[in-house]
């Protein structure tokens, strides 16, 4: 989809169509032109509420309050609702909320490429042609005194924002046969070529060589040899260092914990947070963010067969710790105590933030569209939640106590994977993994539990059915900001 912003009134703009929106219910607004109609068709201008008008070549969308959210969201169901008609141009004015600011601009622009958005790899019938070319006016907007430039570059990060978060749902809704650990590193290999990334693979011999037995417990009974990833952005005089790990299950079957099997379909899902990694560091890359950003991913597959690990095994991760394997499918966490550790002993990073389809259990307490926000510090976790806010992903804090610290006591190790009660699993989850980050470094890490909207079965918002790239938005948010 190509881009041209311009002054010119939106009456002087040659385009296949015109995309109206009404912004609260405001039908006496003059680019409102079709009154009649509209009331004819009882047309009432709700949120994401749409008509097309195809004798006038007028598509009107109601948009309930100016904001970001809500501007995303009405884009993508316009958007959507021009997919397989036979428009190739559209045009659109601009709607701003205030002077300073082109964040408007750029929710738009992000609406229309995620709600474009749809993933037709497995099918034989490619999905038809889509709008091509987007014309925005600015007539409105003169008073503001808006420089093109300024608002150019609303329309650059926007589409780097969403080429990357579409990236990764590309990932994420590849089958577990086509996409499996050695898959994860040849796309990071691939980013790091394009994009002048630093990039290490590290295969068994050398994950032995780390102590990541944890880890390798987990990787196998799977005939797809695990991998460890890091990319890294380097730039000159960065303004901080961060460091992203990402839970990369290609497949989580539940091992030898088998799930039942309709818990097993779609746990391709569950490289959701390792391919979240491999978007956030594309669009790092692509912004040239002057932050220095590492990306850990443990690309694992949690398979069953004669020598799959199995409760009752007592592992050694990488930092020493034992643990006592009571479930095979709390198996995320074991992978990601191995990555943590590596990545505190490779980077000393300002902050670390590690992304993970962690549980069910987040699921359960903060619904399908929202991610749990877990950690030790406050400071952190609400750079991550304004973010959230910022970018139109969903977010919520679930804090650590001391009485849940406890439920992971094992007799016969130092920790044991699961909790001894089936209350609050998201955060005696999170608890486990604060038992792999050093005492140095508590305060700087946040654990993200996306499990929730990572890969929901329906549309959503500005999102599609299957994986959403959820934390891509969010976390490069974040990096933008720690860029300033
Ligand atoms: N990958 C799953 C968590 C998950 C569940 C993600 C549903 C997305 C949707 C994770 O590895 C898992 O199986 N967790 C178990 C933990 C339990 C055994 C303590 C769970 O949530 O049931
Ligand atoms: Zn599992
Ligand atoms: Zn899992």
């Amino acid at each position: 989809m190509n881009f041209e912003l311009t002054i010119s009134p939106i009456n002087e703009i040659d385009a296949e169509i015109e995309l109206i929106l009404i912004i609260n219910k405001d039908f006496k607004h003059n680019f409102v032109k079709n009154r009649k109609l509209l009331k004819k068709a009882n047309f009432k201008a709700e949120q994401d509420e749409k008509y097309l008008l195809i004798e006038k070549d007028r598509l009107y969308v109601g948009v309930e309050e100016l904001n970001d959210t809500n501007l995303r969201t009405a884009m993508a169901k316009a958007i959507q609702a021009l997919n397989s008609t036979k428009y190739k141009s559209l045009k659109v004015a601009c709607y701003f909320e205030d002077k300073d600011s082109t964040h408007n601009l750029r929710a738009m622009v992000e609406g229309l490429l995620l709600g474009e958005y749809s993933f037709d790899k497995y099918k034989t019938e490619k999905s038809k042609r889509k709008i091509e070319d987007v014309i925005i006016s600015l007539e409105e907007y003169h008073a503001f005194e808006l420089d093109m430039e300024t608002c150019a570059k609303a329309i650059e990060l926007a589409q780097i924002t969403a080429d990357a978060t579409n990236f990764t749902r590309d990932i994420v809704n590849t089958t577990p046969d086509d996409c499996y650990p050695d898959t994860l590193a040849q796309i990071a290999q691939g980013l790091a070529d394009e994009l002048g990334l630093e990039c290490n693979i590290l295969k068994p011999k050398k994950l032995r060589k780390e102590k990541m037995e944890a880890l390798l417990a987990v990787a196998r009974a799977s005939r797809h040899k695990p991998r460890v990833i890091h990319l890294a952005h380097k730039p000159k005089n960065p303004k901080a260092v961060i460091s992203l790990i990402g839970k990369g299950l290609t497949y989580d079957s539940g091992g030898l914990s088998l799930k039942p099997s309709t818990s097993m379909v779609s746990m391709k899902l569950d490289k959701s947070g390792g391919s979240a990694v491999l978007g956030i560091m594309k669009a790092v890359a692509q912004m040239n963010l002057p932050v220095e950003v590492h990306g850990f991913i443990g690309a694992v597959e949690n398979m069953i067969g004669g020598d799959a690990y199995k409760p009752d095994d007592v592992l050694t991760a990488k930092n020493g710790k034992t643990i006592e394997v009571r479930n095979t499918d709390a198996e995320g966490r074991l992978v990601l105590a191995d990555v943590l550790a590596y990545a505190q002993q490779e980077v000393e990073a300002d902050y670390m933030f590690d992304l993970a389809t962690l549980t069910g259990a987040s699921v359960v307490a903060v619904g399908q569209y929202t991610s749990s926000i877990m950690g030790n510090c406050d400071t952190p976790k609400d750079m991550v939640i304004e973010a959230s806010k910022d970018s139109g992903e969903l977010a919520t804090k679930l804090d650590f106590n001391k009485h849940l610290r406890t439920c992971l006591k094992s007799n016969i190790a130092d920790i044991s994977n699961i909790s001894n009660t089936p209350y609050g699993g998201a955060i005696t989850a999170g608890i486990f993994l604060d038992n792999f980050i050093d005492k140095a470094n508590k305060d700087k890490w946040v654990h993200i539990d996306i499990a929730g909207p990572a890969y929901v079965e329906h549309t959503w918002g500005e999102n599609p059915i299957g994986g959403s790239g959820a934390g891509v938005r969010m976390i490069t948010r974040l990096l933008e900001k720690l860029s300033k």
